[in-house]
């Protein structure tokens, strides 16, 4: 048994209020973040000192009591553990060695992510023995998808020019590449949730940028085999998936990898998402930017989301990360709303 709003969710009970937790609800919208980051140098930095993560993933713990804490880390820690460079540049996000054929996939060295990675496990364990057992704590990494674009394009794209290239023209070195990052990804989930993780969440933010054949070998089968491979080792463990704006092939990621519940992208329209929440919880998905207009349309919306969704398995999030611009008391007035919403719909 847990005494764990969200972990019940994902259990598949009806809780209310729903428990609430936000992507990135640790960041630069937080004046006590842009302190500890300044101090910590760079964000890499931050993410491998186990005090310093601990302490920013708790923040906003401390000012919102939101139900579920997430670590405070990185995709990119992936990468970067496997001897991919990973740096951050101000105003550019990640830029990374680039990854563009199955010599480099060679070169990548799998065992060293774990100890890489050990300040991220460390600060996985402080964090839980802080945290009120009440509290969950959310451990993540990205999708193989996802990160392979960073790690093949060198950073951000628009285009997805490189990765769709050698997708196309070389598929057994490409899936090379996918193998390194599903075994990868095993791993430092198992790590994490063997140092106190509850649950776990896979990003897959960039979903949405493949046509279904390519979704299916690039995006769904290495999902199931993380859940298997994670379920092997950790029977139950609830495994969210994320699996940004893949409009209607949301179906078959949910039906096929067996993640236990899946957030929803600010796309995702409501019917969708009831016919979804019949087969299992579901979490998001408010606009991040109504975060931060705030006032009478956040209100409006909030409501919307809880008369529509509440009544069944349900965890509120937004449908992305948090936006630097975000007003602190706006994510406050947020919470306050939620919980007062749920217990006047409820009453
Ligand atoms: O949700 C949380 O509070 C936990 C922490 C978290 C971060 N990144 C901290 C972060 C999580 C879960 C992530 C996931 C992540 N990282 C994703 C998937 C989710 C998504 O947003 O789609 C992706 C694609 C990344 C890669 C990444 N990290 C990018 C593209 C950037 C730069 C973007 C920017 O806003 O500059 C980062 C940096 C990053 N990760 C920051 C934070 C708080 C900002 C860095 C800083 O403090 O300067």
């Amino acid at each position: 048994m847990t005494d764990q709003s969200m972990t019940c969710v994902l259990d598949g009970a009806l809780v209310s209020p729903p428990p609430i937790w936000l992507m990135r609800q640790a960041g630069r919208y937080l004046p006590e973040y842009r302190k500890i980051r300044q101090e910590a140098g760079s964000f890499l930095d931050l993410c491998y000192n186990p005090d310093l993560a601990a302490e920013v993933t708790m923040q906003p713990i401390r000012r919102f009591d939101l139900d579920a804490a997430i670590l405070f880390s990185d995709i990119l820690v992936i990468p970067d553990g496997l001897g991919i460079p990973v740096r951050f540049e101000e105003g550019r996000g990640p830029i990374l060695d680039p990854v563009r054929d199955h010599e480099a996939v060679k070169r990548l060295d799998t065992e060293a992510v774990r100890s890489r990675c050990a300040p991220v496990y460390e600060a996985v364990a402080k964090i839980r023995a802080g945290l009120s057992n009440t509290k969950t704590l959310i451990g993540f990494a990205g999708g193989p998808w996802t990160v392979a674009a960073y790690a093949v394009e060198g950073g951000s794209s628009k285009g997805f020019g490189e990765i769709k290239a050698w997708m196309w023209r070389d598929p057994p070195g490409f899936r090379a590449l996918i193998d390194v990052l599903v075994e990868a990804t095993i791993e430092h989930l198992s790590r994490q949730v063997e140092a106190g993780a509850d649950c776990v969440q896979l990003f897959e933010s960039w979903a949405g940028v493949l046509p279904e054949p390519e979704f299916q070998c690039y995006v769904v089968d290495p999902t199931r085999r993380i859940v298997d491979g994670l379920r092997f080792r950790h029977a139950n463990l609830p495994i969210i998936g994320f699996p940004r704006a893949a409009g209607h092939m949301i179906e078959t990621y949910v039906s096929e990898t067996k993640v236990s519940a899946v957030g929803l992208d600010t796309g995702v329209p409501m019917a969708q998402a009831l016919a979804l929440q019949r087969k299992l919880p579901i979490q998001g998905n408010l606009d991040p930017l109504l975060l931060v207009s705030g006032g009478t349309a956040l209100r409006q919306r909030v409501e919307d989301l809880i008369g529509i969704l509440a009544s069944g398995p349900f965890i509120f999030n937004l449908g992305h990360g948090i936006v630097p611009q975000t007003p602190p008391d706006h994510v406050a007035a947020l919470i306050t709303m939620v919980r007062e919403t749920a217990q006047v719909s409820s009453g």
